[in-house]
């Protein structure tokens, strides 16, 4: 019997486009949600059968991985999460990655496919970044194999790393920035993302390892400011200050993008490690064509305009609805 294809985290940024993407070439996946109203809202006509779960209840899970044979992991949790609030986004990551791998085992899941973050341990990781590896371990020792894709910023409508883009450059002429600015990164369009995700079922030697992925092009979190400033025809004045600690310059881009404190702390905090690949073999066993920078602005603006509540930041600024 053919064995379903699980997208965990089908109702965020990455997972919708996933979704829709294993759609077009005849899958039907199974996706699992959190909530199946909210869902279908969002994402009216979409192939697939819904299930509903949390990750952080292991009882809600086993009837999600009957019969499936690989299941993406497209989850984090720092959403519903509040600046002063001790919300324990790293402790809730890892019971539910605990969690999954437990029931994936028990149901005979074959495969594991995981998008993690770039950053190397030992490199004094931000809670965010560190969080992201230790999801991976997890998810590793359990009896199914594990694909880990790591990738930096990914640029696509709708996405935290855009939105904060976004909303700081059309916002701000003059901006005072933490001296992170500096930091390299080396980001990577969402539908190369998914292409590489969705090719992970063709290409068998994916199975049990882990790539890093990346765009063709390494820049600065500055020039990412000013490449979008010039698609969109924009003078901007950019100042870097040696103390704006995490938590404030989260506050204050909390207040000048729709991204909420909670989520904007830990991606800042991000920006003083820097996540370039290390490696690239990915490019020769999946090899699609990488779209330049410039030219996913672009498209993450034409999908902004076109005004489609599947790419708007609404998703993500409502945060989680538990
Ligand atoms: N966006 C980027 O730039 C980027 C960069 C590198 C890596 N990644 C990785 O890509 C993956 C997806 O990120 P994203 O940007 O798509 O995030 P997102 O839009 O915030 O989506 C996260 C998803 O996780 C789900 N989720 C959270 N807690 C859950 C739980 N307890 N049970 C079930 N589902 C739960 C959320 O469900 P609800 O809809 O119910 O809240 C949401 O659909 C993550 O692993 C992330 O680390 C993203």
């Amino acid at each position: 019997m053919k064995k379903e294809i699980l997208v965990t985290g089908a109702a965020g940024f990455v997972g919708r486009r996933l979704t829709r993407a294993l759609g077009r070439e005849g899958y039907r996946p199974r996706l699992l949600v959190r909530s199946e109203r909210r869902f279908k809202e969002l994402n009216p006509g979409v192939r697939g059968s819904v299930v509903e779960a949390d990750l952080l209840e292991a009882r809600s899970l086993n009837i999600a991985f009957e019969g499936v044979g690989v299941a993406y992991y497209l989850v984090h949790s720092m959403r519903g999460r509040a600046v002063g609030r001790s919300g324990d986004f790293a402790g809730k990551d890892r019971k539910a990655a605990e969690n999954f791998v437990r029931a994936a085992g028990e149901q005979g899941v074959e495969r594991i496919v995981y998008l993690g973050g770039l950053g190397e341990y030992g490199d004094r990781l931000s809670e965010h970044l560190a969080s992201r590896q230790e999801v991976a371990k997890v998810l590793s020792s359990g009896k199914p194999t594990l694909t880990e894709l790591r990738a930096a910023n990914i640029i696509g409508a709708g996405g935290a790393p855009f939105e904060m883009l976004r909303y700081l450059v059309e916002r701000l002429p003059v901006m005072v920035a933490p001296r992170w600015i500096d930091t390299r990164c080396q980001p990577i369009d969402i539908y190369d993302t998914v292409g590489y995700l969705a090719g992970c079922l063709q290409e068998s030697r994916t199975a049990g390892a882990r790539f890093d992925i990346g765009g063709a092009e390494i820049v600065t979190y500055r020039q990412m400011l000013r490449l979008y400033a010039a698609v969109r025809g924009l003078r901007r004045f950019i100042f870097s200050v040696p103390v704006l600690t995490p938590r404030l310059a989260s506050l204050w881009v909390a207040l000048v993008t729709p991204v909420s404190s909670g989520l904007a702390s830990p991606l800042i905090e991000g920006l003083k490690n820097e996540v370039v690949c290390k490696e690239n073999r990915i490019r020769e066993l999946i090899p699609i064509p990488l779209t330049p920078i410039v030219a996913s602005l672009r498209q993450a603006l034409r999908e902004t305009e076109a005004g489609s509540r599947i790419y708007t930041e609404d998703a993500f600024r409502k945060g989680s609805p538990h």
